[in-house]
């Protein structure tokens, strides 16, 4: 009896292992303790020691924060590093012209001295130990009033930064962990001399575009390749020619073995932002309100771009990037809003906080929380809108985005005239001190009109920006309540009559863009070679920036920043709740940019009643697609060619076919783009590129049903580098595990 009742339950575990998806970006520090046993009996091979470890090599010194934003690793012992297409857009785009279209035609450098230097600075960061601060932190914060907490953080995280980085040539961040109930200090070297080695022409690398953007089934080959150098030493150092390539202390070996449903898979990176424990007010507030106002507020500049862009190819060239990155979050916010619906993730957190306010009840510490929060978001909600507005509707016209050096300028004047009307200080003083300024000044100019070199302005951009002003105007008017107007916006919307708000808004238009020195890149370098105070001010851009900014900062920045620190503080204290009330729950902290870990397996999924999509994709797939001269499912003719020919090599499956991208049950989010999927062993398998449509919500609430990472199988990525870039040096610069 006892035997089945132990053996019983063991098939339930195993079972229960196999149902869930896996949930949880951990701390790689923390693994060791927390998810070995678990991750070995899924299917790990190494030790907690391979993974993460502060003396020898490990795993994390393989997988890097890429440009900030993204993650890479290292493929070999010479600083290969292979990151997303996505990652690496920006600098192919900047590099690239109408006579030399690395973009569209793809890149392979031939030998290192042909690797291709960024335009714009690129940096990629190691971690080099991770410490746990919370003791330190909290020690310090007892007592310390709430409305005074994030200016102690930061004094706090100054000292400890500089104690562990004092005489090395680190540098560290200090990263908050479940809202403040933890604090860890990443001590991280920094690299700076980065290069392009390689990408597929973007009809592969972004195969799909925007269409099949965050879907399954995908057939993208997101990938780029970019090389680390170092100086003699192996150091950081700013680009120099004679640096050498980076050799570090661990890369990953690649595998081409292959995977099938089940296997072990596990994924190391930079995870963004999560917010796991948001409360049901903000799952509210995200479907209702924000979401749907950012999706249409970045339509309008989407379509706008997009009309001038599929007209010319040097226009399509400048806002390329911008167009991709804008986009991506345009459909992410709309996914979000239907699968928090669709996921009923209100009810789900409601659920959750009714369980918390019956455990709280007779708690004084936690009884009253989740009134308190109600309170909190209610006071809130009518002023929602105003940050988001002012992020994506105000400052989205580039005419607006340059005026905004104005702010700098016109500090620069007013302290100025302060010294002036000094009558404490000597007039040597004082013409000393204005000479500074003016030094200032002037030198803030020089680089304001080399930065507008880099500004996509064009005729046809600055005919859309148009199109993007006025139909910024009319949203403005439309969903933010009159009585948050700045004066100049009431006097506006004061003419309008009879609904002739396009009329009225349009004139306005045609005025700011014809008065002001802002409206192009010519009038904007002019201005700025002989700057004056004066005509600044009265320059319209400018002044409907500064309005509109004024009426933000005294009317709103203090509601949205204590409505920030108050349900981050209620939050704080609800995790703490929940860690008493569930003491045996695993917790894992919200993505935060830092280093963290995921793991689980290779996965299929049903994405509604009777239908089923497989783990993964083929070549057959991508032709399927295919649509000649199409803007996002085009493809170089010869890829057509080598599919005719089947021309797999050793990268094709049993049955023939080329895989091109699979699934696992990874817990990842945006800034895991580019990561490492691993196999048991800490071979690479593929690299995470997206996430699926079903679990868009998956920021917010974790999904076991339907969240997936999206992944291009590495097989694709060295047979596009084999046969279509016929870059084989690159492939034989990495340990292949066959
Ligand atoms: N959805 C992907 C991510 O956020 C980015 C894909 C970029 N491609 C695009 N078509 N905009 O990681």
């Amino acid at each position: 009896m006892k035997r089945i009742y132990a053996l019983l339950t063991l098939a339930l575990m195993l079972t229960s292992n196999l149902a869930k998806a896996d949930e949880g970006m951990w701390l790689l520090s923390l693994l060791d303790k927390m998810n070995y046993k678990d991750m070995e009996a899924k299917g790990l091979r190494l030790t907690p020691e391979q993974l993460y470890s502060v003396n020898h090599s490990s795993l994390k010194d393989a997988c890097i924060w890429f440009n900030g934003g993204c993650t890479g690793e290292l493929i070999s012992s010479e600083g290969l590093i292979l990151t997303n297409h996505h990652c690496g857009y920006d600098a192919i785009a900047d590099l690239s012209t109408p006579a030399d279209n690395i973009l569209d035609n793809g890149f392979w450098a031939k030998d290192k001295a042909s690797e291709r230097v960024p335009k714009n600075p690129m940096s990629i960061t190691r971690v080099v130990r991770v410490d746990d601060i919370t003791d330190k932190m909290l020690e310090k914060l007892n007592g310390v009033a709430e409305k005074d907490r994030a200016a102690k953080i930061q004094e706090l995280y100054k000292e400890l930064i500089k104690t562990a980085t004092e005489g090395t040539h680190f540098e560290a961040t200090c990263r908050e962990m479940f809202k403040g109930n933890a604090y860890y200090l990443f001590v991280m070297e920094k690299f700076t001399d980065i290069r392009l080695v390689g990408t597929p022409p973007q009809n592969v690398g972004k195969f799909g575009g925007e269409t099949d953007n965050w879907m399954w089934p995908r057939h993208t080959g997101d990938f780029s390749m970019f090389r680390v150098y170092a100086n003699t030493e192996n150091k950081p150092a700013k680009y120099d020619a004679q640096n050498k390539p980076y050799k570090p202390l661990h890369y990953l070996p690649v595998s081409t073995k292959g995977i099938k449903e089940g296997d072990f898979a596990m994924i190391i990176g930079f995870p963004g932002r999560t917010n796991r424990y948001e409360f049901s007010q903000g799952v509210a507030l995200a479907t209702d309100i924000v979401d749907p106002n950012i999706v249409n507020l970045r339509d309008i500049r989407l379509k706008a771009w997009k009309e001038q862009m599929v007209q010319d190819e040097a226009t399509r060239l400048l806002l390329s990037s911008d167009y991709a990155s804008i986009a991506n979050y345009w459909k992410f916010f709309d996914g979000e809003a239907e699968q928090l619906k669709h996921n009923k993730v209100f009810e789900k957190k409601s659920a959750e906080e009714k369980t918390f306010s019956q455990w709280a009840s007779n708690k004084d510490e936690y009884k009253s929380l989740l009134y308190d929060i109600d309170q909190v978001y209610t006071l809130y909600k009518p002023y929602a809108l105003q940050s988001t507005y002012m992020r994506e509707c105000i400052t989205a016209p580039t005419i607006i985005q340059m005026s905004m050096i104005g702010m700098s300028l016109e500090a620069m004047y007013s302290k100025k005239a302060s010294i002036a009307a000094d009558k404490t200080k000597s007039k040597e003083d004082k013409a000393k001190e204005i000479a500074k300024i003016d030094e200032a000044i002037s030198a803030l100019s020089k680089e304001f009109i080399e930065d507008l070199k880099n500004v996509a302005y064009n005729d046809r951009i600055i005919a859309a920006d148009k199109k993007i002003f006025a139909g910024m105007l009319k949203m403005y008017y439309k969903n933010i309540p009159s009585d948050q107007w700045p004066t100049f916006f009431k006097e506006l919307a004061g003419k309008i009559k009879n609904g002739n708000a396009d009329e009225v808004f349009g004139k306005y238009t045609e005025m700011v863009f014809a008065k002001s020195v802002f409206a192009s890149k010519e009038k904007a370098a002019k201005f700025f070679e002989k700057p004056n105070l004066k005509k600044l001010l009265s320059d319209p851009a400018y002044a409907y920036l500064k309005a509109h900014f004024d009426n933000y900062n005294t009317n709103f920045k203090s509601k949205v920043t204590e409505f920030q620190a108050q349900s981050l503080a209620l939050g704080r204290k609800y995790i703490k709740g929940l860690m008493e009330m569930q003491p045996n729950r695993m917790f894992y902290p919200d993505a935060n940019s830092s280093q963290r870990l995921t793991y689980g397996t290779v996965k299929s999924y049903n994405p509604k009643d009777a239908v089923h999509y497989d783990y993964i994709t083929t070549m057959d797939g991508v032709m399927e697609k295919y649509i000649a001269g199409d803007y996002e499912f085009d493809l170089p003719a010869k890829m057509i060619e080598l599919y005719k020919n089947k021309d797999f090599g050793k990268y094709a499956l049993a049955n023939g076919k080329l895989p091109v991208a699979f699934l696992t049950d990874n817990d990842i989010t945006g800034g895991n783009s580019g990561s490492p999927v691993m196999d048991g062993n800490g071979n690479l398998i593929g690299l995470a590129f997206d996430g699926n449509w079903e679990a868009m919500s998956g920021n917010i609430h974790f999904d076991e049903k339907y969240k997936r990472t999206i992944n291009v199988d590495i097989r694709y990525v060295l047979w596009l580098i084999e046969k279509l870039g016929g870059a084989s040096h690159i492939v034989n610069e990495m340990t292949l595990v066959e």
